[in-house]
């Protein structure tokens, strides 16, 4: 029970990595609030998981700016407390670049950089009291370059830099900020291999461990030990999760 007594909050979490993040937790003590815009998969999700520890859901729509305060203020209010943040929700549309339209930009940074962002700014007086700890996700494909990821893998890289200055302003405080750059069997992961399935393919041969993830005993567990007191001096890194197929310098 290595988060017994903390609070965490998990975008994206009614299904694939965040949703094993949050089961992970649950099942290391933590108690949660699931965040995703999917109602009913959420509800289904925070009902499964409720099994095992304290669990609750709340639908956003993590485009709305003006809701995320709220999501911070839900968590503090039902469990009395916030120690970890985990920005795992992302949204985005596959486009060669030359077809990328600023719709798609501003999905994959409506969701993914502008939700971690405000979501990290309203959750910090909380994260003080607790000197908690955010975890934020990034991507291989940012960091590398992929085809058909522009908006997706800048938006990436994008949360990368504010989870490194947020780790340097915040760390006199306690408060840590790290990343984690997953490769696991979510749906969304699923949906890519039916479209691409040569590029899954060639993704696969690339693993040195040559298996995907799993999104709670791989990915989860990584997360349990970003939260956890282990991980107490350890702040602004990304762990790559990835079965070793991207080694940073
Ligand atoms: N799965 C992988 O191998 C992989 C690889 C690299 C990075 N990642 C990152 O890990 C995280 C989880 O990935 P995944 O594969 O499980 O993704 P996924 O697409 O399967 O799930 C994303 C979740 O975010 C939610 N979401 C999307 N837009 C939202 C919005 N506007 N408001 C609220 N919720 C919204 C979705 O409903 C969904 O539940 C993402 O940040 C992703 O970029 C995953």
């Amino acid at each position: 029970m290595q988060l017994a007594g903390k609070v965490a909050i998990v975008t994206g979490g009614a299904r694939g990595v965040a949703k094993g993040v949050a089961t992970a937790f649950v099942k290391a003590g933590a108690k949660v609030l699931i965040v995703d815009r999917e109602a009913d998969l959420g509800k289904a999700t925070a009902k499964e998981l409720g099994a095992f520890g304290d669990v609750a859901f709340m639908a956003v729509d993590l485009m709305d700016r003006a809701a995320l305060p709220g999501i911070v203020d839900e968590a503090v209010r039902r469990f009395g407390r916030l120690d970890t943040l985990v920005n795992a929700a992302q949204a985005s549309q596959q486009l060669l670049l030359m077809d990328t339209t600023t719709e798609a930009m501003d999905l994959a940074f409506g969701t993914g950089l502008w939700a971690t962002f405000l979501l990290m700014q309203a959750a910090h007086p909380h994260l003080l009291q607790s000197r908690g700890s955010v975890i934020n996700f990034g991507s291989g494909a940012g960091i590398e370059g992929m085809m058909t990821q522009a908006s997706y893998g800048a938006a990436k890289e994008a949360i990368r830099s504010l989870s490194k200055t947020a780790a340097v302003e915040w760390g006199p405080s306690g408060i840590r900020v790290n990343i984690i750059c997953p490769f696991a069997n979510s749906p969304g992961v699923e949906m890519w291999r039916q479209h691409f399935p040569d590029a899954y393919a060639g993704q696969i041969a690339k693993v040195p461990l040559r298996r995907i993830g799993d999104c709670e005993t791989d990915i989860g567990a990584a997360a349990v030990f970003l939260a956890s007191d282990a991980a107490s001096y350890i702040t602004g890194q990304t762990l790559m999760v990835d079965g070793g197929q991207l080694r940073l310098p």
